[in-house]
Parts: C-alpha cells; sequence; structure tokens
C-alpha cells in the first residue's frame, strides 16, 4: 500500500466514520477509491457511452462511489442495496443530491424494480459470493421484468473468491460482452464485463 492509499483512506475515514457509527455498515465501505480502480473506469464508460437524462441502477450500490459520483450529473439515477444500514447511510450522506431529484436510494436488490426502462445497469463487486444458478435467477428476475439496454458486471478469477461467473447466459436475452477493463485482485483478476444489445456498438 502506498502514499496515496493511506491518504485516501484517512480522508475517507474522516469523512465516513460518523455514519458507519451511526449506521454500523461493514467496514469494507471504508476503504477507499483508489482500492478499487474499476470505479473510475465505469464512471468514464457511463459518461462517454451515455447521454443527458439516461436512466443508470446500480444493484449493490454501497456507498455510492459509482452511482453517486457527481460527474454523473444528469444522469437518471438510482442506487439499490439490500443493506438497510447502507441505504441509510447513502440518504443522509447524499441527502441534498436526493432532495435536488438528482438521485434516489432504495433497500432491494435485482426483484425490486419492474416496468422500467433503464439504459445501464450495473452490478458489480458482489456477484462472486453468489452461485450460478442464483445468479442466473436474479438476472431473470431484472431482465424479464424491465427494458434494460446495458448490463455492467464483473467476473473474478481467484482462489479467494467462491464463484467466477462468465454471463454467457445474458446471450439468451440478445446482449453480447466486451471486457472494460482488468484488474488485479488477490491471487487473481477481476474483470469489468460491459453487456450491450448485438450489434451495437457499444
Ligand atoms: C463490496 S460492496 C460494492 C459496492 C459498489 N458496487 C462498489 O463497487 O463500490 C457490495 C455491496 O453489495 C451489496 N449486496 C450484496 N448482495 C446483494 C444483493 N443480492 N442485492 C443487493 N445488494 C447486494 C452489499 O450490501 C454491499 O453494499
Amino acid at each position: 500500500m502506498n502514499v496515496v492509499y493511506w491518504r485516501d483512506k484517512f480522508i475517507r475515514y474522516s469523512k465516513y466514520h460518523k455514519y458507519q457509527k451511526k449506521f454500523g455498515f461493514s467496514s469494507w465501505h471504508m476503504e477507499p477509491v483508489c482500492s478499487k480502480p474499476y470505479v473510475n473506469d465505469v464512471i468514464e464508460y457511463l459518461k462517454n457511452a451515455g447521454k443527458q437524462g439516461d436512466s443508470i441502477v446500480e444493484c449493490g450500490c454501497g456507498l455510492g462511489d459509482i452511482i453517486a459520483d457527481s460527474s454523473l450529473e444528469g444522469f437518471k439515477r438510482k442506487g439499490l442495496d439490500c443493506k438497510k444500514e447502507v441505504i441509510k447511510a447513502d440518504e443522509e450522506i447524499f441527502r441534498k443530491e436526493i432532495q435536488d431529484g438528482d438521485i434516489r436510494f432504495e433497500i432491494g436488490s435485482f426483484e425490486t424494480i419492474k416496468g422500467e426502462k433503464v439504459d445501464y445497469y450495473i452490478a458489480v463487486n458482489f456477484l462472486h459470493n453468489i452461485a450460478p444458478e442464483q445468479v442466473k435467477n436474479m438476472f431473470y428476475d431484472v431482465l424479464s421484468s424491465n427494458e434494460i439496454g446495458h448490463v455492467i458486471t464483473d467476473s473474478v478469477n481467484s482462489s479467494d473468491y467462491p464463484y467466477c461467473h462468465d454471463f454467457d447466459f445474458l446471450c439468451d436475452y440478445g446482449f453480447s460482452k466486451k471486457c472494460l477493463g482488468e484488474y488485479e485482485v488477490q491471487n487473481g483478476i477481476r474483470k469489468i464485463l460491459v453487456n450491450g444489445k448485438c450489434n451495437e456498438n457499444m
């Protein structure tokens, strides 16, 4: 770990410690963004590929490092997380953005949204803990009851993580995948995958 990491960790701790104390979310969320290099690449991708007014939903949004990034202002944004303590913290941290109508947060998961048109649906950095059959069912829930343009997810190949998903089943919904980037994780590699509709320029 280098100087930048410890500086950013200190800054994040100073900013979020009071929320962790109040809401009791996991210490994982205290890790700075520089330890998750995929975060900025996903944000850059969204800024370049999307346009103002497009909708983005992030499932498993944590403390909003992706979905609540200020450079995504102008997109219609919603963050979902299954942990109440995480969403309660988001609602306080991003009170102004919520009041301004820039973003919404909701306790939930893949089955939460229904009948929505979503240009970019993101689920990164948690599916490696969930068995393939269940992941398939979770995507069935969201893809069969909404109109989703792109799915952004990740595939982690490491002996430290229980499951490495290839997301090939997304072909059945008309998606084809491209790799946005590869990132070192402990004992392996994380790939960020963008799945867009076949023949479309992603
Ligand atoms: C490791 S954090 C990643 C947060 C964010 N995606 C990021 O990359 O910075 C994983 C988050 O996913 C949430 N989560 C885990 N399983 C979930 C599920 N089945 N549905 C919704 N959220 C989930 C956790 O509560 C946690 O906040």
